[in-house]
Parts: C-alpha cells; structure tokens; sequence
C-alpha cells in the first residue's frame, strides 16, 4: 500500500472526503457513467457520486424485469439524517420499481458493539424503521428482518467463507493476528445479507442494488469477488468480437460439467453442458454462436458489451438448473457523507455534530445557529468578499436534506459567493426549512406508528 493511498475502513471513525481518489483506487464508477431517467435530488447534485454496475440495475428496470434493493442498518444509536440519505435513495428505487430488503444488523451489534438481540431490536423498530415509515417507505413493497433469525443469510456467509481466507481480509480491511474475530464474522454476515435476496425464497435471481455510503464498499468488493468466484460460466468480452463464454470447474460443479476424477473430460457431458448454453444464446435471440467445447469456448459475434449483463443472468439460471447457487455480483451506489454541524465529521457519539430524527425543534434550531458557517468575519468583509458556501453547513444541509428546488438551491449559492446573503440569513432560511421538514416528519412518524409492525417479514415478527 502506497502511503497516500486512502483506507477506508467501516468501523473506523476516520472518514476520507476525497472522493475522487477513492474512486480511482478502489475501482468505482462515476456517476457520469450512468444515464438515470428520473434523477433525484441526490443524483442531480452530485451527491451520490459513485457506483458499481449500476446499469446493471438500469437496464434491468427499462426492460421491465424486476430488481431488488437491498440496505442494512446497524441498531445502536439514533437515527440521524446522515441514515437518511440512504432512505432517501431506497426509496427512489422503490419508486423506480425495485423491491425493497431491510437487513437489521443485530448480530454485526452484538459483536462489534455490545448491544443485546433484544436491545437492538428495540432501537431498531423505534429509532429506524419507525423514521422509515414516517419517511414514506411503501410498507407493501419493503421487507425488515433481523441478521439474528433469518437462516439462509448465515448460512450463506458460512458456505461462502469457502471461498475467501484471511489474506484476503488483510488485503480488503487491514485485518493482522490480533483482529477480533466478530470482525471476521460480520462480512461474512453481511456477505449473506447483500446475496440472500437473489435465492429462490426471496424473490429469486435479479440483480440486486446495494445504496451505501462508501465506508460500506469493503463489503460490497468482498460480496461481488465472492459471488464471482461460485459462478460457473464466465462472461467476458471477446477476444476479436462479441463476448465470449467460458467454464470455471472447480470441486462443487466438477462432475456436473463432465470433469472426471482423473483430470479427464467426459465428452457427452461436457457436450451437453455446451449445447445448454447454446440453448440459453438462442432463446436471448442471438444465431452468431459458435461453441467449441474442445476450446472451453462459446463466443456470441453479434453481443455488445452492454448485453453481457443479460447474457450472465441467463447463465447464471441456467447454472442454477444444473444445481449450482447463480450468484450475480451485486451493484451498488455510494453518496457522500454530509458534514457534520460543527465542520467536523458527522456521528451519533457526539450530539453536536449531527441533527438526529428525534430532535425537538428547539434544539433544532440551536444546533442550526451555532453550526460552522462559511461566511467571514464581520458582515463589511462579508458583503466585500462573498460567503463560502462549500463549507457553509446551513447551505450545505439545505441541499442535502432540506431544499427540493434546485432553481432556488442555485440562487442561494450564488446570493451567498457574492455577498448579498449574509451568515446569519443563510442561518435562518436553513432553520425554516429544518423546523419544517423535522416538524412535519414528527406529525408523519406519529401517523404511521401503526405501520412499523407491518414492515416486519414473517420472520421478524
Ligand atoms: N455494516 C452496516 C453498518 O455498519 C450494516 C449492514 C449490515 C449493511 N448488513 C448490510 C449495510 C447490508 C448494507 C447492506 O451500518
């Protein structure tokens, strides 16, 4: 590791803000990259700047098949609008047609933070999902459970640790000798949380898009290696044209695919295992396809790049009615971190840098006034010289949270650079908003209290 290289690490309080760095070193895509038919707030402004394999997700909404999203929360502490950035993002996926899954990590916060099933189902239905209810989440199309009573999500993170040793924990987390194991644990968990909605119980093979803030995409690099490396068949650009189909054999699906005990190949089976594939190209509509079993080989000439993810999908169900699990690697999307309301970073632990959901308007509006701003000095330097509204945190909580309306978010920004708003005003126009938008979540939350229980799986209740 080079020493400037940025380590994000999920349970550190050390949060780096250099976005793009991040994004070149651990291999993110730019939202740049995506075309998004109905932007949000977030996505209009930047904030969620960072994906993987969105168009995966995209692709799979414009044909009109179904695809999943999938978030967890971690139940200690209150609910702080930071959580509510990804709320906001599950719910444009549901909006956009996606089924939504709700992991409550209660066994992560037992083990990494001393906090008892029972005390984090607690938080976790009174601080979160009742906030996620009054935040208007469609209680008919989201799914909670709980890390703790939900089988298939253990077992996957047990039958996958296969697959991965503690190398390669070291390589992703940093992890040495001296590591408590419950680190090493609660990946795999996780692992199971991301992957399980994909299985036949849970809606079944769809690709599965995981928001998060970028602390969370050790995991995510972690889930997408491991679901990669069960697949049985590879999809990968091809050598002169097209995309190319390959085998993976390794010791679950040796026999399946015709690799006898002796290293040998059993031509019938391998035969077979390649005309399904070529079985699976014609039914996607493709007639360029030239299978060499002998090669290891079916190359599709006429499929772009774009169609791989489609092709991967037929694969990967087809691998399932061979017997094998069909993981598809998971997408995801990251946004920025808020800032804190002091200018430093933004956490539970410390009340002062953070409006929580639970925040009576009074203290709202303290917290508000004494929040750093990005204004000079005195109000002559400040008509002289302009405002800084990057640093600004009432201006910045407007756009993140509070202010819909981009035309206004615009003047605002530029009222401020020139001087005409003035610290104390940007102060006040951010607490109006505020009051408003934690008062009427307040009036929601007490409308919707009935719903909470409704959110819950079967399994969570
Ligand atoms: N580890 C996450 C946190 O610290 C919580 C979590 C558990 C999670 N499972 C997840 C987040 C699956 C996203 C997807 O907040």
């Amino acid at each position: 590791m080079a020493d400037d290289d940025v380590v994000i690490d999920p349970w550190g309080s050390a949060q780096s803000t250099d976005y793009d760095r991040i994004i070149s070193q651990f291999g993110l895509s730019s939202m740049e990259s995506v075309t998004l038919d109905n932007p949000s707030r977030l996505h209009r402004r930047g904030i969620v700047f960072a994906h993987r394999d969105l168009n995966q997700v995209v692709d799979a909404q414009r044909r009109g098949d179904g695809f999943g999203v999938l978030t967890g929360l971690m139940p200690s502490g209150q609910m702080h609008m930071g959580h509510s950035m990804v709320i906001d993002q599950v719910k444009w996926f549901q909006q956009q047609g996606g089924d939504v899954t709700i992991a409550v990590a209660d066994l992560e916060s037992q083990a990494t933070r001393g906090v008892s099933l029972e005390k984090g189902r607690e938080i976790a239905l009174q601080q979160y999902i009742a906030n996620y209810a009054a935040l208007g989440l469609d209680v008919e199309k989201t799914n909670v459970y709980f890390q703790s009573s939900r089988p298939i999500v253990q077992r996957l993170g047990f039958q996958l640790g296969k697959r991965t040793n503690l190398n390669e924990f070291e390589a992703i987390y940093g992890f040495g000798g001296e590591t408590n194991l419950a680190h090493v644990q609660a990946p795999m968990v996780q692992v199971g949380d991301i992957l399980h909605p994909q299985t036949e119980d849970y809606g079944g093979l769809r690709p599965i898009v995981v928001p998060v803030g970028v602390d969370q995409d050790p995991h995510l690099r972690l889930t997408r290696g491991l679901a990669s490396k069960t697949n049985w068949f590879n999809v990968n650009e091809g050598k002169n044209s097209g995309v190319t189909i390959t085998l993976s054999v390794h010791d679950e699906n040796a026999s399946v695919l015709g690799q006898l005990p002796n290293g040998r190949m059993d031509k019938q089976k391998l035969n077979e295992v390649f005309s399904g594939i070529v079985r699976c190209m014609s039914e996607l509509g493709y007639s360029d396809i030239q299978s060499n079993p002998k090669q290891g080989t079916v190359n599709v000439a006429s499929a772009t790049k774009r169609d791989q993810s489609m092709i991967r999908m037929k694969l990967l169900a087809y691998e399932r009615s061979l017997g094998g699990l069909g993981l598809l690697a998971p997408s995801s999307t990251y946004h920025h971190f808020a800032v804190g309301m002091t200018g430093e970073k933004m956490s539970s632990s410390k009340p002062k840098t953070t409006l929580f959901l639970n925040d009576d308007l009074a203290t709202v509006e303290k917290k508000i006034k004494r929040a750093f701003s990005g204004g000079q000095s005195t109000i002559e330097e400040h008509r002289r010289l302009g405002g800084n509204p990057d640093i600004d945190v009432a201006y910045q909580y407007m756009m993140y949270f509070f202010e819909e309306d981009d035309a206004y978010l615009a003047e605002l920004n530029s009222g401020y650079r020139s001087g005409q708003i003035l610290a104390g005003e940007m102060k006040q126009l951010c607490i109006d908003r505020a009051v408003d938008w934690l008062g009427q979540l307040h009036e929601m939350r007490d409308q919707t209290a009935h719903l909470v229980e409704q959110f819950l799986a079967e399994d969570a209740r």
